[in-house]
């Protein structure tokens, strides 16, 4: 009743000269029933591979942000705020469904963590609802700008079955994958290289096979002899090859970006990438400042190749890496700027978070590429230490939420789908298990605990760690099953390797797991011991039985991210032309059309 009563009277709050008065009433009671009438706009901020030790208010004194630390000051800073994987793939299902990602198959079961090729068929499943999806229908304008990563086709090249436009939002502009050292033709390209040795075979086969049976169906028409037919496929088998080969046709293939259902460059010219994604995302605002909105901006920085403007490259203490988190510090000062200069500033909830800890084996020589997680042991791609999962969590709603405010509970990314979805005046699925929980209370300070008793930290779809907060002593107990295997011994990282593994012979197990309190180690130095810990034997089992009740939550689910999912199909693959002569430069045509 009071639903429906609050929906019916949402249009006078947004446009009428009512809304002083109403806002005047509102004040009187507590400031949660404000926050569940009002529809605040939402602004979600995410880094690409950001550190938690990257940031100003997180205790970094050389790097200046000052935009996301002014977004603190103003706000709720979070400091246990935890992804639900250490990749980008799986944390970001998980923080748009809600889910630990393997309950939507979308966690790596072998050493594919990742969706590799925008013509891949893996990705989130169309049946999985995202909050931006439950958002629509509570009349929010929803656009994501940036990075999807999270596929794009299921069974031909334009069905979309994956894409941002098919899972709750109205307008999408950026990359449907992810920045690669290949996206800059200067740079030494990763996936090439790695691919031409490891997938080239498969890659082939599969360029023969589709040639073969167009081919083969084009004969059927026109019948042609045998012999001749052998030779047109071997010709068109060679010069698919040799045209591919010659081409860096990594960068052609994934190093797209699109508007809505359209590739508009192919390759992108990563040069302007960063002028149009800030364009993009404050022209979005404009255009749906008179409604609610979301707007996902999934920034592209600080991920490798670090794409950086001329004006702040040299401009920071920490090479590109320090330019790159400085330049899209700007960018959030530009967003909010927006914001105020529409006057939204107090209708507007605005979060930044990373979506998964920095990468430390990105170097080049002495070079620092990936990002630094401060104090945490470990990173990006581990899935136990914190190294790899706690990362910046801000949130700022003026008048809402209590400025300058700190809170240590743990929370996760998978929080945010229960609190924007109530703050839409939506409904949680109630089909499903949903592992986030509402952050308003804890946020407003009604409350001095969040709702998570247990958190359980995925490497994959190996369970390494778990985290239980004993709310009443304080401790934050994580006990680790699976560690990976350092490489040099010590070192905090897999230097040898590129990035952690999760299961093979790269990890060690460990039984009993190593325990430590999080509240007094937040280092993970020293591993507690039977005979340090009075607790250790209870705790251990406490946190073996809430494992068996989660693992009694998880139901089979098909894979996406399988061998077959993750394969390169010409059939799937975007094209801006005729497959496989794909290039594009929409953009360019625009300028030069608008001269
Ligand atoms: C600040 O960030 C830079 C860049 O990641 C890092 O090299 C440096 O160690 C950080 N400083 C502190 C005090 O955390
Ligand atoms: C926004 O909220 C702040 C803090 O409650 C208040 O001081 C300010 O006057 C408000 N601004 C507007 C435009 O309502
Ligand atoms: C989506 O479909 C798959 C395959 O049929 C099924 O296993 C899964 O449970 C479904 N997910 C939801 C959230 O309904």
């Amino acid at each position: 009743m009071a639903r429906s009563l609050v929906s019916f009277l949402l249009p006078c709050f947004r446009t009428s000269l009512v809304t002083p008065l109403i806002f005047g009433l509102l004040l009187q009671p507590p400031l949660t029933q404000l926050s569940i009438v009002t529809q605040p706009n939402i602004v979600l901020l995410m880094a690409d591979d950001l550190g938690i030790g990257d940031v100003g208010c997180y205790g970094n004194d050389t790097i200046r942000t000052p935009n996301i630390d002014r977004l603190a000051k103003e706000g709720v800073r979070l400091t246990q705020h935890i992804a639900a994987a250490p990749l980008c793939t799986p944390s970001r299902a998980a923080f748009l469904t809600g889910r630990y990602p393997l309950r939507s198959g979308m966690d790596a079961i072998n050493n594919y963590r990742v969706i590799f090729w925008n013509g891949g068929s893996g990705g989130l499943p169309p049946n999985e609802t995202t909050f931006a999806k439950i958002l629509q229908q509570q009349g929010y304008s929803t656009g994501l700008i940036g990075k999807w990563h999270l596929g794009v086709n299921c069974e031909s090249r334009n069905d979309h079955c994956h894409h941002p436009l098919n899972h709750g939002f109205d307008y999408f502009y950026g990359m449907p994958f992810t920045l690669i050292s290949d996206c800059q033709p200067t740079e030494t390209p990763e996936m090439d290289r790695a691919f031409r040795r490891k997938l080239w075979l498969s890659t082939q086969m599969i360029g023969l096979v589709t040639l073969t049976a167009a081919l083969g169906r084009l004969t059927g028409l026109i019948s042609v002899g045998c012999k001749t037919l052998a030779c047109l496929a071997g010709f068109s088998f060679l010069f698919f090859v040799s045209w591919y080969s010659s081409y860096g046709f990594v960068r052609y293939w994934n190093c797209i970006m699109m508007r809505n259902h359209e590739v508009t460059e192919q390759p992108m010219v990563t040069d302007r990438t960063t002028s149009f994604i800030l364009r993009e995302s404050i022209s979005f605002i404009e255009r749906n400042k008179q409604k609610p909105f979301l707007l996902f901006l999934s920034f592209l920085h600080s991920h490798t190749p670090l794409i950086t403007t001329e004006k702040f490259v040299g401009r920071s203490r920490h090479g590109l890496y320090g330019d790159n988190v400085e330049e899209m510090d700007w960018m959030v000062g530009q967003v909010l700027d927006a914001i105020d200069k529409e006057g939204l500033k107090n209708t507007t909830l605005i979060y930044f978070a990373s979506d998964h800890g920095g990468w430390l084996e990105r170097q080049e020589g002495k070079r620092q590429l990936g990002g630094w997680n401060g104090i945490y042991r470990g990173g990006k791609a581990m899935g136990g230490w914190e190294g790899g999962i706690r990362v910046p969590g801000i949130f700022r709603w003026p008048g809402v939420l209590p400025a300058g405010t700190v809170i240590d509970e743990p929370t996760s990314l998978m929080d945010i789908y229960p609190t924007v979805v109530h703050l839409a005046g939506g409904a949680l699925p109630q089909d499903r298990v949903i592992d986030g929980r509402d952050l308003m209370p804890l946020l407003q300070g009604t409350v001095d605990h969040s709702e998570h008793k247990f958190l359980f930290h995925y490497c994959g779809i190996h369970l390494h760690a778990v985290r239980w907060h004993q709310k009443d002593s304080g401790a934050i107990w994580k006990a680790h099953y699976v560690t990976p295997v350092f490489h040099p011994p010590g070192a905090g990282a897999c230097y040898d390797r590129g990035f952690c593994p999760c299961f093979g012979e790269g990890v060690t197990h460990h039984d009993p797991p190593l325990l430590f309190d999080l509240s007094r180690d937040p280092s993970e130095a020293k591993p507690l011991s039977a005979d340090t810990e009075p607790l250790f034997d209870i705790v251990i089992r406490k946190i073996g039985r809430a494992i068996e009740e989660h693992h009694r939550t998880l139901t089979p689910v098909p894979e996406q991210l399988s061998m077959y999912n993750i394969m390169w199909k010409p059939w799937l693959q975007p094209c801006c032309g005729t497959f496989p002569i794909c290039w594009c430069d929409k953009e360019g045509e625009n300028k030069l059309a608008n001269l």
